[in-house]
């Protein structure tokens, strides 16, 4: 999914921005969480050295997936968080990069134009 290069990027802008004040218009979904008041250890686990891989379990414990699904009823061509494929089980990620620029999943193979936030 990413390459080493992007992960090695995210480790130097995240390395970047914890070293100023605070990032103050947010680029990037991780800085969004944290300018909330979540803490790294909130997506990563408390042990510092060893950090967890997000899952779609640490995302869904904020974000209630039906009320999204519902929420997100309306966008066409399609919702973007359930399909045929996944239903509402695609890791969030997929899209909502949180240390780099958003992807649109979906548009590897459709034409959904979604913008990804
Ligand atoms: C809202 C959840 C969230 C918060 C808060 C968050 N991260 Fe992340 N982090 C992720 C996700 C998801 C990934 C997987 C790659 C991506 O989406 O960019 C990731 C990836 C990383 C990576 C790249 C290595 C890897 O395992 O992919 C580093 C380093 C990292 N985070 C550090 C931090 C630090 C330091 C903070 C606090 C300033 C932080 N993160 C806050 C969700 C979060
Ligand atoms: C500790 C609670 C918490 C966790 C964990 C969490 N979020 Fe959020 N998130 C929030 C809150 C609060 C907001 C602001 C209100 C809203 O838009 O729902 C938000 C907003 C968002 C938004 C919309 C606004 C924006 O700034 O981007 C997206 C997209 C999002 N979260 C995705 C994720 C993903 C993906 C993960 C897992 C990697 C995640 N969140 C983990 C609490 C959380
Ligand atoms: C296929 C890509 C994709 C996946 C996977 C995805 N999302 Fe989204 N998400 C979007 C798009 C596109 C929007 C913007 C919808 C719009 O235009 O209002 C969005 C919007 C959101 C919002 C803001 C909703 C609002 O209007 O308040 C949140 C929060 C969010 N997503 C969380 C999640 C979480 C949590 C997951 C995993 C359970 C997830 N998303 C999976 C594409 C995705
Ligand atoms: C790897 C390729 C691929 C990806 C990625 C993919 N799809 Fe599809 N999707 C297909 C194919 C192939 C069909 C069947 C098309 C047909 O029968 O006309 C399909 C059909 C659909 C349909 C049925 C209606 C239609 O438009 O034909 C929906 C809805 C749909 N996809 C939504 C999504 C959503 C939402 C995502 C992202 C979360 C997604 N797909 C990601 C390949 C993909």
């Amino acid at each position: 999914m990413k390459t080493v290069q992007a992960l090695l990027a995210a480790l130097a802008l995240t390395a970047l921005l914890s070293g100023t004040a605070s990032a103050a218009d947010p680029k990037v979904g991780a800085d969004r969480h944290v300018a909330m008041g979540l803490q790294c250890e909130t997506c990563h686990g408390p042990d510092k050295a060893n950090p967890q891989e997000p899952t779609l379990q640490t995302c869904t414990q904020c974000h209630n997936i039906k009320a999204l699904v519902e929420k997100t009823k309306n966008i066409k061509p399609a919702n973007p968080h359930v399909s045929p494929h996944y239903q509402d089980q695609l890791d969030c990620i997929n899209c909502h990069v949180m240390h780099g620029k958003t992807e649109n999943f979906c548009d590897q193979c459709h034409q959904f134009g979604f913008k990804v936030p």
